[in-house]
Parts: structure tokens; C-alpha cells; sequence
């Protein structure tokens, strides 16, 4: 089985755990803004990671699921998602098609990280909103967990 991993990030989080799970399995790894879609059939699977803003999909990670849906269909995808909050994954779940859905076999939230210093004034004044309302210390969170996603590894493996 031949399989590649891809990943949408805003400042590297995403990317992080992208290269620690394309390590782990010996597998490439991409950013999903430059996968040329016209390769899709070279791979059986995909692990595919997004960085979580505003409760969305990264746009690439979104464009990437909703461009393909019928490429996809006969496709393993095994979804992680780096945010700050465990609880996001049915709601991000749910903004995916069905077909995209149904090739899911598996989907983590592996954790998330905010180094305030790299963020843009609207970005910060986004995330400062999101812990007003969420009641969240967000300034330089890191929920980071490696056995989260060496879990993440085995549960891959296994699905293969
Ligand atoms: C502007 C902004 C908005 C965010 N919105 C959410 C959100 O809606 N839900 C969430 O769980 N995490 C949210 N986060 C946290 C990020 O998803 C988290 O920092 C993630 O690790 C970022 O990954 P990246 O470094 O690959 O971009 C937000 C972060 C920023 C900077």
C-alpha cells in the first residue's frame, strides 16, 4: 500500500506532527497546497492533517477534500487535526461530505500550539475573542501529546 501524508498549516504546528508521523511510517510528506492532484491514483491512502481556525478546516485541507470527493472514494484517509480544543472533532467532522466521511477510517485531534510572538494583529485579536468566550488561556497554549500521536501511528497501522 503506498501512501503519502499532506497537511495544511498556518504556523507550523500541523507541519510538526505531519513530519514526526511521515518519519515514523517512512512515508513522503507535503504540503496540500502543492500535491498535484493529478497523482492522486499513485496513493491507496492518505494522512491528511489541518490546522483548525476559527473552527474551520484549513482552506488548502478543505479545498483539497472538496475538489476530490469522487477521487477520494475509493481511498483510506486517516484525518488528524491540530487545535486547541479535544472537543472540535464531531463539529469539524460534520462539515465534510459524506463520501469524504465514509473514506475516514480514522480521526485524532493530536493537539494544538500558540506562540503569541508568531501570530498577526487580527489573528491575536481572533484568538484573545476565542478565550474571552471559551473561557480558555490561550496566549502561548501548547496541548502538545507525542503518545497522542504515536497512538495515532498504531491506530494507522493497524487499518492498513
Ligand atoms: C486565529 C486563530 C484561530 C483559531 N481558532 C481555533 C478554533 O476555532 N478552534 C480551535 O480548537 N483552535 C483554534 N486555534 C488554535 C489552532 O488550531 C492551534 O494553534 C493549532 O495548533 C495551529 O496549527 P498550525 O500551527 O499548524 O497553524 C486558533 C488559532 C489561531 C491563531
Amino acid at each position: 500500500m503506498n501512501g503519502i501524508v499532506l497537511y495544511g498549516s498556518f504556523h507550523g504546528t500541523t507541519e510538526y506532527f505531519a513530519q514526526l508521523i511521515s518519519n515514523s511510517l517512512g512515508l513522503q510528506c507535503e504540503n496540500v497546497h502543492n500535491f498535484n492532484i493529478q497523482d492522486i491514483d499513485l496513493y491507496d491512502f492518505f494522512i491528511i492533517g489541518s490546522a483548525i481556525q476559527k473552527f474551520k478546516f484549513h482552506p488548502a485541507v478543505n479545498n483539497f477534500f472538496n475538489n476530490n470527493a469522487d477521487a477520494l472514494k475509493n481511498k483510506k484517509i486517516f484525518l488528524f487535526i491540530s487545535c486547541y480544543n479535544p472537543l472540535i472533532l464531531n463539529d469539524i467532522f460534520s462539515q465534510l461530505n459524506s463520501e469524504i466521511q465514509t473514506s475516514i477510517k480514522i480521526s485524532m485531534v493530536l493537539g494544538g500550539k500558540i506562540n503569541w510572538k508568531k501570530l498577526g494583529f487580527v489573528e491575536k485579536l481572533l484568538v484573545y475573542g476565542i478565550s474571552l468566550i471559551h473561557k480558555v488561556k490561550l496566549k502561548n497554549f501548547d496541548s502538545i501529546n507525542l503518545k497522542r500521536v504515536d497512538k495515532f501511528i498504531d491506530k494507522i497501522k493497524k487499518n492498513l
